[in-house]
């Protein structure tokens, strides 16, 4: 209780006490003044109420509005929140869809990176390869220009051999006239050389030559200053005309014999086993051939090898018969298999045949025993 409340109570218990006092000594006039003030009072008391009771629903309605406000704050704050989770949850939403396109571009990335990767790998094989050949082709070139050049040179060194050679043939054949050709087709310079050698040292008489050329010019003039003949041989005529002319221009008819004997089938040796389809072998037909009894050399340089295989072999069939004691046989482009085979297998069947060490050129020569 208030203290107003406690004054009124206290003034409003006296205004009772001493109405009833006044009542009681029947002073009426006090009664009634006492009981006025009791009313006053009861009515101030209803006052204050009233106004207490406004006062309190004013409050109240302060309260509530107030109540309200909160409210309102606490629901624009819940909207706040709602719109700030709404927010976040799009930007988790965003967050999640970022991270998703992320882990694609990164699965690209690592497909690309994977493929370059594959890529520069076969690059650098490609690259290396294409290096490889690059060497391979340089060395090979190499190679090459090395074989060119040892080639070049071998071919110079035999160039200056055969000019030296030729120096020395015209010192010893000083004819003045023209020579036909040396090297090629026919006996090249240094072997000429050799023969000239062989000649002084063996001294033949009787020569035997099949295949003609530069080399009956050679035997013609040595037998021109020796003594003997030259039975030459030649299976072309056009040849054989070609060679006579230069015998006639080097005035050598005296000595030399050129005939032509033309290819025929050969009957062949009784222990050989011809195959059935086997072509005869061709070989001179010298059934009227000019020959000496004696040979004293017999000089092999046709016919061509490629008139048949094993062309040259022949030869002794048909002459060793006549082959004088110490006779020479030369067998000449020794330097080819068929030749060396040939050598061998005249060795192996006339074994009064001597096989002389091989020489510088490319003769093979024989010597017969006695
Ligand atoms: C290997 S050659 C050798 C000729 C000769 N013995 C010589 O060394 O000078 C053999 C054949 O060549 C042919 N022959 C001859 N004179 C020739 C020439 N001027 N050109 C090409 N071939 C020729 C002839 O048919 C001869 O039988």
């Amino acid at each position: 209780m208030s203290t107003i409340d406690k004054i009124l109570s206290a003034l409003f218990a006296l205004a009772l006490a001493g109405g009833l006092i006044a009542w009681g000594l029947h002073a009426s006039w006090w009664a009634g003044l006492a009981a006025l003030i009791a009313v006053a009072i009861l009515g101030i008391w209803s006052m204050r109420d009233r106004k207490m009771l406004k006062v309190m629903a004013r409050r109240e309605t302060q309260l509530l509005d107030q109540q309200r406000q909160v409210l309102l704050g606490q629901h624009q704050v819940q909207t706040a929140l709602t719109e700030v989770v709404e927010q976040q949850r799009e930007a988790v939403a965003r967050t999640a869809s970022i991270a998703s396109a992320t882990e694609q571009i990164n699965a690209t990335v690592d497909e690309v990176a994977g493929q370059l990767t594959q890529q520069g790998g076969t690059a650098q094989d490609r690259h290396d390869q294409v290096l490889k050949t690059v060497q391979d082709g340089t060395q090979h070139l190499d190679r090459q220009t090395r074989n060119h050049v040892n080639n070049i040179n071998r071919r110079l060194g035999y160039a200056r051999e055969e000019i030296e050679a030729q120096q020395y043939l015209q010192r010893r054949i000083d004819t003045g006239t023209l020579w036909p050709s040396t090297g090629d087709w026919a006996l090249n310079a240094r072997s000429a050389v050799y023969l000239l050698d062989l000649l002084d040292q063996a001294r033949p008489q009787h020569i035997v030559e099949l295949g003609s050329g530069t080399t009956t010019l050679l035997f013609g003039h040595y037998l021109t200053a020796h003594g003997g003949r030259l039975y030459s041989f030649d299976h072309l005529n056009h040849y054989r005309d070609l060679t006579a002319s230069y015998v006639s221009l080097h005035g050598l008819e005296p000595v030399v014999d050129l005939q032509l004997a033309p290819l025929a089938p050969q009957v062949p040796a009784s222990d050989t086993e011809p195959a059935e389809d086997a072509e005869p072998p061709q070989w001179y037909d010298l059934s009227q051939a000019r020959l000496p009894e004696q040979i004293d050399l017999l000089f092999v340089d046709g016919p061509p090898a490629a008139t048949g295989p094993h062309a040259r072999y022949p030869a002794l069939n048909a002459l060793a018969d006549r082959l004088a004691p110490g006779a020479v046989v030369i067998l000449d482009d020794g330097v080819r298999d068929e030749e060396q085979q040939i050598a061998t297998r005249w060795a192996q069947e006339h074994p009064e045949l001597v096989r002389e060490a091989p020489d510088l050129t490319a003769m093979i020569v024989l010597r017969k025993k006695g």
